[in-house]
């Protein structure tokens, strides 16, 4: 009787010893370490749309757990020592909402980082270099003015409209989002390690869009001063702002209309942008 008790509290030992060994093993296959987390260091979010995007910052983090909630990837772990979280957000401004809500729901992280590729609206800027996007904007977000049937449509009159927050109970209203100043200075102090390119402050512009007529990307460059556009910056900056996370944008020319460059090639400038991504991620961590 006494031996059939020692065995099963032995037995019992056994499987606790088996389970703990199994939880250290799940946490040992990232480098995030069990210190980190029970001190809930905030980690820093970076986000690409596509795996052109991140690769670059996962290949940079070797080791990482990957999460999935709903729709959206994150990859936990660390660059340079630093906790990260890699956040695919898919294409398009929706995506990129949603999946940064779940993010700072899931993960609240102390800045995210927006980065990735876009299409060039200024001519002077050429495939390759990149725009540390001061400002961002929404350039879908438009009215028309009334016109009867029959009048047609008028592309080059539509008005950009703004977007309402609610700020401690009052709206107010934004037509554009910044970047925060403290990340794009110090964004702009690692500019140099960035070999492609010129790196240049602008005004990223977003939409569910993608445009190749000229005179409408000149159209967008006059009325609303955009150096560039892709599709997830402003969402993205739009849910940060409404938890009041730091944000900053950068983007990476993959294709240009205006610029003469004849290139579109988005798998480079995702990887040379991630690049540029790593060192800011660094300078972040100084
Ligand atoms: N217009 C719109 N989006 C672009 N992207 C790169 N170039 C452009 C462009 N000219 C980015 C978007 C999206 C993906 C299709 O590529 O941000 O994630």
């Amino acid at each position: 009787m006494r031996d059939l008790m020692k065995l099963k509290v032995f037995t019992a030992m056994l499987i606790c010893a088996l389970v703990l060994a199994g939880c250290s093993t799940a946490t040992g296959e990232t480098n995030v370490s069990k210190e980190d987390e029970q001190n809930e260091v905030q980690p820093i979010a970076i986000q690409g749309a596509m795996d052109v995007e991140i690769s670059a910052l996962l290949e940079e983090m070797k080791d990482y757990k990957e999460e999935q909630h709903g729709n959206y990837t994150f990859y936990i772990g660390k660059i340079a020592g630093t906790p990260v979280v890699v956040s695919r957000t898919e294409v398009g401004m929706v995506h990129a909402a949603a999946s940064t809500t779940v993010l700072i729901e899931k993960y609240n992280p102390k800045a995210i980082i927006n980065q990735g590729t876009a299409g060039g609206h200024d001519p002077d800027l050429h495939v390759f270099d990149t725009v540390i996007g001061t400002e961002v904007m929404n350039i879908g977000n438009m009215r028309t003015e009334h016109l009867d049937e029959g009048q047609g449509m008028k592309p080059d009159e539509w008005l950009f409209m703004s977007t309402d927050m609610r700020e401690d109970g009052e709206e107010v209203e934004y037509e554009t989002f910044e970047s925060d100043p403290e990340l794009v200075k110090i964004a702009l102090s690692v500019a140099d390690q960035y070999k492609y390119g010129e790196v240049v402050e602008g005004k990223v512009g977003s939409a569910d869009f993608w445009n190749r007529e000229i005179d409408r990307i000149q159209w967008f460059h006059e009325n609303a001063g955009t150096s560039v556009e892709e599709m997830e910056a402003a969402s993205v900056a739009q849910v940060a702002k409404g938890f009041n996370v730091p944000y900053l944008s950068v983007r990476t020319v993959s294709n240009s209309e205006v610029s003469n460059d004849n290139i579109e090639d988005l798998e480079t400038a995702g990887q040379y942008g991630a690049e540029y991504a790593v060192e800011i991620v660094k300078a972040m961590s100084k």
